[in-house]
C-alpha cells in the first residue's frame, strides 16, 4: 500500500500538531458548554478520535453516514444511511469531517441538523480545499489547506483503500489507471 504513495503531504508529526491545536482551541471556544460531536462516517474516523483525546469537556459523541446529491431543496439534499441517536434540540454540535471539498456534504447536513433544531452547529475539518468549493461553505476549525489534489490516508480514501495509512499522501498515477 505506501509504494502507491507519490509524494506525502501531511506528516504523522504535522496531523498531531493540527490535531493538539484544534482540539485546544475547541476546549477554549466550549467552555462550560457540553457539544455533540457528531462524525460523519466514514472519513472522520482517525481525526475525530484523536481530536477527542484534546478536548477537556464533558461532550458526547454520535456519527452520521450520508450522501449528498444536487437539488434545491433549503433542508439539504442529502440521503441519510445511517443517523444520529442523540437528541439534537437545542444542543451545541460540532460536525467533524475529514475534508471539505465541493461543501455539498457538509452544507446539506448542516442544513438539515439546523431544521432539526438544533442550538448551534460549527463545523471542524481535518483539510479544507477551497478551489474544489461548489457551494458557499466554511468551516469554523480548519486543520490545514491543500491545494485541488486528490489525497489519500488517515480517513481519506480512495474506492475504499488507504484509509489505515497513518500520513496523507498523494497517489501514484499509475494507480488511478490500473
Ligand atoms: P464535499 O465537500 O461535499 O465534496 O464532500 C467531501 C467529501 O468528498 C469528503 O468527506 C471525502 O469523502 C470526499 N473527498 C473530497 N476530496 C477528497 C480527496 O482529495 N481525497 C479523498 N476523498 C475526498
Ligand atoms: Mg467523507
Amino acid at each position: 500500500m505506501i509504494k502507491d504513495i507519490k509524494k506525502v503531504s501531511l506528516s504523522e508529526e504535522r496531523i498531531e500538531q493540527i490535531v493538539k491545536r484544534l482540539g485546544e482551541q475547541i476546549t477554549k471556544d466550549y467552555k462550560d458548554k457540553e457539544p455533540i460531536f457528531i462524525g460523519l462516517l466514514k472519513g472522520c474516523n482517525p481525526f475525530m478520535m484523536d481530536l477527542l483525546k484534546h478536548i477537556d469537556l464533558y461532550c458526547s459523541l454520535d456519527y452520521m453516514d450520508v450522501s449528498s446529491y444536487v437539488g434545491t431543496s433549503s433542508s439539504g439534499n442529502v440521503t441519510i444511511h445511517h443517523d444520529v441517536k442523540t437528541e439534537i434540540v437545542g444542543k451545541d454540535i460540532i460536525l467533524v469531517d475529514d475534508i471539505l471539498d465541493t461543501g455539498r456534504t457538509l452544507d446539506a447536513v448542516v442544513k438539515l441538523l439546523r431544521a432539526r433544531g438544533a442550538g448551534s452547529v460549527k463545523l471542524c475539518v481535518l483539510l479544507d480545499k477551497p478551489e474544489g468549493r461548489k457551494v458557499p461553505i466554511t468551516a469554523d476549525y480548519i486543520g490545514d489547506l491543500v491545494p485541488n489534489e486528490f489525497v489519500v490516508g488517515y480517513g481519506l480514501d480512495y474506492n475504499e483503500k488507504y484509509r489505515n495509512l497513518p500520513y496523507i499522501g498523494v497517489l501514484k498515477e499509475e494507480v488511478y489507471s490500473k
